[in-house]
């Protein structure tokens, strides 16, 4: 699947949820139904997200949840692990149950196989090597709510006979763990190509490889013991920031090519990020002051708005000025959501946590990120 396959129209729309499902203590599954005319539009592909929005002691706030199931036409399933502190996660665990109505943005997101993949609706089409020739060996590794997409991409997998999984899954505690009984159960349905690693940091396991922190030292054991490191066609990496550095950098240092390497952050750990996410600061504009001109295209419409060159101003927050409905979920250049084409001028890009290496190459920057440091600026969001 090339970028622009995976990549749809960011739209908003209500859905009602179907079902709230507890998965522990501090974490549900909401199930929204999708109504038949927007079937399309909320086909997605496993490892995709959807943006939520709601309003929040009349704070408008969104929040990315990635789909934890693989694709089935009419419904999307999400994970929310509470946050602690966290505004969006705490208020959906104690208040969200079935029959309540919240936006739900069309699927988005690059964290998806190279190897697989179709939409739902269009399930016939495989392509990659790897799963046509009928052998595969894939390996996801996840910390905590990191889980959610993981277990879609496990599950899609798992569905083309021949392929192989090993799912290395970290988390505190045993009550931690998300999708327990699921997980069980996929291990019953895949026996013998399935292998789930459950790792708990602050619990003793049996075996002291399943046990204590994962740092440098127990990946090492864990690779050398579990994993045919060169067999494996694609590899998933999903939870907080240093974990999934730690592992990047141990495959590095094993000569794993990068383009087999897959990852997605939820957050780049940086403290108050969300809270940004959700407003850019209040910008005043003298038309006849020092401004970066910039322009943008989205829907086939142009637009444009000045932005004073002491602002600071982020390419998103600018046309977030002019227009509403303008694409981002995160604000933290993890994402992928704000993605655009630099089609006139530069600009610097802070933080890239979402596009890959060919994406950048190709003009494309994450507009959360992007400060212009030429006068005039262009970005296409269509492209
Ligand atoms: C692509 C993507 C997919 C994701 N998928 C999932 C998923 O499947 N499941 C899941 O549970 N999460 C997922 N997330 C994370 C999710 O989007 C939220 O970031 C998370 O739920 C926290 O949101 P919140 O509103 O509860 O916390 P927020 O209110 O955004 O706060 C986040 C943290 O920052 C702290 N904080 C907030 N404001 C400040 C401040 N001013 N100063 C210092 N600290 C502050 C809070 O205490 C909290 O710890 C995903 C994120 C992305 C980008
Ligand atoms: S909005 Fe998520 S990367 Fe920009």
């Amino acid at each position: 699947m090339t970028t622009n396959e995976a990549r749809k129209r960011a739209v908003f729309h209500p859905l009602e949820v179907s079902a709230v499902r507890r998965l522990t203590d501090n974490a549900i599954e909401v199930s929204f139904a999708v109504p038949e005319p927007l079937r399309d539009e909320y086909d997605y592909v496993a490892g995709q997200y959807v943006a939520l929005r709601t309003e929040i002691d009349g704070q408008q706030v969104r929040r990315s949840y990635s789909i934890c199931e693989a694709p089935t036409p009419g419904t999307i399933k999400v994970g929310i692990k509470r946050d602690l502190g966290g505004l969006f996660s705490n208020w959906a665990n104690d208040t969200l149950a079935a029959g309540d109505t919240i936006e739900v943005m069309s699927p988005q997101g690059l964290f998806v196989s190279k190897h697989e993949f179709t939409g739902m609706n269009d399930a016939d089409r495989v392509s990659g090597e790897a799963v046509a020739r009928g052998e595969s060996h894939f390996v996801a590794a996840a910390a905590g709510s990191g889980i959610t997409p993981i277990i879609a991409i496990a599950k899609s997998l798992l569905e083309h006979p021949g392929t192989q999984v090993d799912l290395v899954y970290v988390n505190r505690a045993a009550s931690e763990v998300m999708f327990l009984e699921d997980l069980a159960d996929l291990k019953d349905r895949y026996p013998a190509r399935l292998a789930i690693h459950h790792v708990l940091s602050r619990e003793q396991r049996q075996a002291p490889i399943y046990s204590g922190r994962l740092d440098a030292e127990k990946l090492g054991q864990l690779l050398d013991r579990l994993i045919d490191v060169e067999r494996v066609d694609e590899w998933f990496l999903c939870g907080p920031f240093d974990l999934v550095q730690l592992i990047r950098d141990e495959l590095a240092g094993r000569e794993v090519p990068a383009d087999r390497i897959r990852y997605e952050l939820f957050s780049t750990g940086q403290p108050g990020e969300g809270a940004q996410a959700n407003r850019g600061r209040p910008v005043e504009v003298d038309p006849e002051g020092e401004n970066f001109e910039i322009g943008f295209v989205l829907d086939g419409l142009s637009g444009e708005v000045k932005s004073p060159k002491d602002a600071h101003e982020t390419v998103l927050n600018a046309a977030l000025r002019v227009r509403a409905d303008v694409p981002f979920a995160c604000a933290g250049g993890v994402c992928g959501t704000c993605r655009a084409k630099v089609e006139r001028g530069t600009v610097e890009m802070a933080e890239n946590y979402a596009l890959e290496a060919d994406d950048v190459e190709n003009g494309y920057v994450l507009t959360c990120q992007s400060r212009p440091t030429s006068d005039r600026v262009l970005v296409d969001f269509d492209k």
